[in-house]
This record gives structure tokens, C-alpha cells and sequence, in this order.
């Protein structure tokens, strides 16, 4: 794992938007998977521009959804399913057939789970994951106490993320589970950006990064992340050692 510091939040957007420009200047079907959420929203919107400004070919990749709140509808402003719309697939005109997302509404979560692990598996592997980090610590929704091995599964949400949750909608909603990709996933992608900003986050990422590495604070597997990147900007990254 790698920590990289930048002075702005826009700073850390525009290099999180270049890795992934990058990484499709080589690979153009590539697998991408995505975090929903306030984290990784600056970096979409610089990576529209940066793939007009350098031609960037965003026509041929495949983009994986981290996780989704279970019984939330996806036309609903604060599932992640509207999130990746309004910010991946609107912008770079991404029709259905480009992106997988676990249906929230399934009678069946567990087949909706298989089916995401096996489509991973079909396309090979994801070449870059893009995650945030949660207040007590999680990843996509797995939260303290979810085993580094797991692939999709289905876990009921703490305290602390069903109330922080409320942020993304309208009106007041029941989260009690997430459906989510595991860790097994994360340490199989081949690349992961961990993303955070702002001091809110910075005894999370703190932690993260200098904490010992249990499953009781689940985003210090990034330690056992060759190719992890934890980027924060300068507000996040204030407790790290120099
Ligand atoms: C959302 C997700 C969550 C968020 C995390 C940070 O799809 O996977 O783990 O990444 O809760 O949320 P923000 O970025 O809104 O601070």
C-alpha cells in the first residue's frame, strides 16, 4: 500500500481522474468498479474533462457497482444506482449493456450475489477499484467485523452507517442492509484508489493507514494491497506521519 498527499481536494480529484484516463489509454476494456457516495464524485467530473481534453476512449470499459442499499429503488435520488447515473453513465453515455449493479430489489439476494461473482469471474477480474472510507472504518458495506476473504454478500449495516446514510436522500429512510462486493474482490482487482477528503475523515484514514490490520476496522485490508492507493487531500491526510 501507498498513501499519496495533495495539497486540494481538487488536486486529489484530477489525479484520481488521470489514473483511471491512464488506465484506459492502455486497456480500453477495462473492468472498473466504483464506490458511490461523496468520495469519488469530484474525480467523475474531472474525468469527463480530462477524457476530452487528452481523447481519452471511454466507449469500450465495463463499470461494476460497489453496493447498493437493499430495498432501495434505483430511480430513487440516494440509491447508488441513481449516484453512478447521474455521474458515470449520463455523463460518459454508458447504456445498460455496459454496466452490472446488484438490484436491490431482488427476491433472491443471494442468487443477485452469485451472479455478480460470476460475472466478475466471466470478465476476468477488475483492473481498477475506486473506494471511500466510512466513519467506523468500512468499505462498500463491509463493515467492522466482515472477513478479508468475502466476495458479494449481503450484511446488515451498523449504527453509525445507517445514520450517516441518511445524507444521500431526501427524506428520512430504513437502511438496515447493504449488498455489497467483498474483500476477496478488493484484493483480487488488480489496482484499488482509496479516495477521502476533508478532516472529517482524518482519524479514519489515520487509522487506516497506521492501525493494526484486523477486520475490526475493515479498510486496513488496503495494507495488504500491493498496488493500494490510500489519496487523501492535505485535510484528510493531517494525522498521518510525516
Ligand atoms: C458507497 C460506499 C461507502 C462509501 C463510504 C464513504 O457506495 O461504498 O462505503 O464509500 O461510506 O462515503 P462518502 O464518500 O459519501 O463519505
Amino acid at each position: 500500500m501507498k498513501v499519496r498527499i495533495f495539497e486540494t481536494a481538487l488536486d486529489l480529484d484530477r489525479a484520481a481522474a488521470q489514473e483511471i484516463a491512464d488506465l484506459f489509454k492502455q486497456k480500453p476494456d477495462a473492468v472498473i468498479c466504483m464506490a458511490s457516495g461523496n468520495s469519488p464524485r469530484g474525480a467523475c467530473e474531472q474525468l469527463a474533462i480530462l477524457a476530452l481534453e487528452q481523447g481519452v476512449n471511454t466507449d469500450q470499459f465495463f463499470f461494476i457497482g460497489l453496493d447498493e442499499w437493499v430495498g432501495v429503488p434505483s430511480e430513487l435520488r440516494g440509491s447508488c444506482h441513481y449516484d453512478f447515473q447521474e455521474r458515470i453513465f449520463g455523463p460518459l453515455n454508458l447504456d445498460a449493456s455496459r454496466y452490472h449493479l446488484f438490484n436491490a430489489l431482488a427476491a433472491d439476494l443471494q442468487q443477485e450475489c452469485q451472479s455478480m461473482d460470476a460475472l466478475i469471474a466471466a470478465k476476468g477480474g477488475i483492473d481498477l477499484m475506486i473506494v471511500g472510507i466510512g466513519m467506523n472504518g468500512h468499505i462498500g458495506f463491509n463493515e467492522p467485523g466482515s472477513s478479508f476473504e468475502l466476495k458479494a454478500h449481503v450484511r446488515e449495516l451498523d449504527e453509525i452507517t445507517a445514520s450517516v446514510g441518511q445524507k444521500y436522500f431526501d427524506q428520512p429512510m430504513e437502511l438496515k442492509y447493504g449488498i455489497t462486493l467483498g474483500f476477496g474482490h478488493l484484493l483480487n482487482s488488480r489496482k484499488v484508489l482509496l479516495l477521502a477528503n476533508g478532516n472529517a475523515k482524518a482519524a479514519v484514514v489515520q487509522q487506516a493507514v497506521e492501525g493494526p490490520v484486523t477486520d475490526s476496522f475493515p479498510a486496513s485490508v488496503m495494507q495488504l494491497h500491493e498496488q493500494g492507493f490510500i489519496m487523501v487531500d492535505a485535510a484528510a491526510g493531517v494525522l498521518l506521519k510525516p
